[in-house]
């Protein structure tokens, strides 16, 4: 279990506040951007003394043991990433009676007594499928018949389940004529995404394929691989979408294997850090808080890449 601090060593409260954030772990470019993110402005923030950081190496039994350490040693709040979205309850219950606020940043719980968390900050991934979905029906409306593969995040985790819901809830509620080839998860990583394409390949005759939906940007890059190393052209035989917006997505957007990227925003240090204080604070904080965003077609990718934070 990873455990670092950042900022200065007081337990106290004078010298502002002690916040642990329990982080999935380090499996995209994404989750780094964001860790960076977050420890930058707990480091820069007068407000904060110390950020104990967390890794919870994408499994919920280190996180659970994490929330635990942290309680023990008192934080003023923590924050969770939640790798998935159950199993929640006995832990954040043990928060609560330790009077230790929890915050939910990036990924939610599905939890029936949401008093157990002060709040959400973190992307809309209904609406980040939606737009998916959006793209894939006005690409393809003229086309007899659309061929999906889908690749999937981790399973059980809010953007798998989300960004599913949502690009299915478009193709489903305009009636779209599609064909689901394949759905697997790939846990949001290269070698996953990799992995996975490299078996929807074998079972499935790539002429066959109109559109790959890679739920995150790192999956997609790996599917992109599998493709090219078995002669398919990416973007050209099987258009490509992916979720998240990093500069290597971009990058393959502007080479032109990437036909559309639906932006999700890691860089909310600043907001995660106000929030906490306000929570703290007893102020009355949304239990949802969005985090701003947009998705981008191949006329946008080259401009937009030098603007990419990560
Ligand atoms: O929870 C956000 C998702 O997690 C990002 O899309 C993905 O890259 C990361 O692993």
């Amino acid at each position: 279990l990873g455990l670092a601090a950042c900022g200065g060593d007081s337990g106290g409260s004078d010298d502002g506040l002690v916040i642990g954030f329990v982080q999935v772990g380090a499996e995209s470019a994404w989750r780094t951007a964001n860790s960076e993110s977050v420890r930058s402005s707990a480091g820069e923030d007068d407000r904060i003394a110390e950020l104990k950081f967390i890794d919870g190496q994408q499994d919920q039994a280190k996180q659970l043991e994490g929330m635990r350490n942290l309680i023990t040693q008192r934080v003023d709040a923590i924050v969770l990433a939640p790798v998935v979205e159950t199993g929640w309850t006995e832990v954040l219950e043990e928060a609560r009676d330790a009077d230790i606020p929890v915050l939910l940043a990036d990924r939610s719980v599905e939890q029936s007594d949401e008093d157990l968390y002060a709040t959400r900050l973190g992307s809309d991934f209904v609406e980040e499928g939606r737009k998916a979905g959006a793209w894939v029906t006005e690409e393809f409306a003229d086309a007899d018949g659309t061929a999906v593969l889908e690749l999937e995040g981790t399973v059980g985790s809010a953007p798998a389940n989300d960004r599913k819901a949502g690009f299915y809830e478009v193709l489903d509620g305009e009636g779209f004529d599609y064909d689901l080839l394949d759905s697997q998860s790939g846990d949001f990583t290269a070698e996953g995404g990799k992995e996975v394409m490299e078996v929807f390949l074998q079972s499935h005759d790539p002429e066959d394929v109109d559109v790959l939906y890679a739920h995150n940007d790192e999956m997609g890059l790996g599917a992109i691989q599998a493709m090219e190393e078995a002669g398919v052209e990416p973007g050209e035989d099987v258009r490509v979408i992916i979720v998240d917006g990093s500069a290597a997505g971009f990058q393959a957007g502007a080479d032109g294997k990437v036909d559309y990227i639906v932006e999700c925003n890691p860089v909310f240090g600043d907001q995660l850090m106000d929030l906490a204080v306000d929570v703290v604070g007893g102020e009355d904080v949304d239990k949802y808080v969005p985090v701003e965003e947009s998705a981008y077609g191949p006329d946008e990718f080259a401009d937009e890449l030098p603007n990419r934070q990560y």
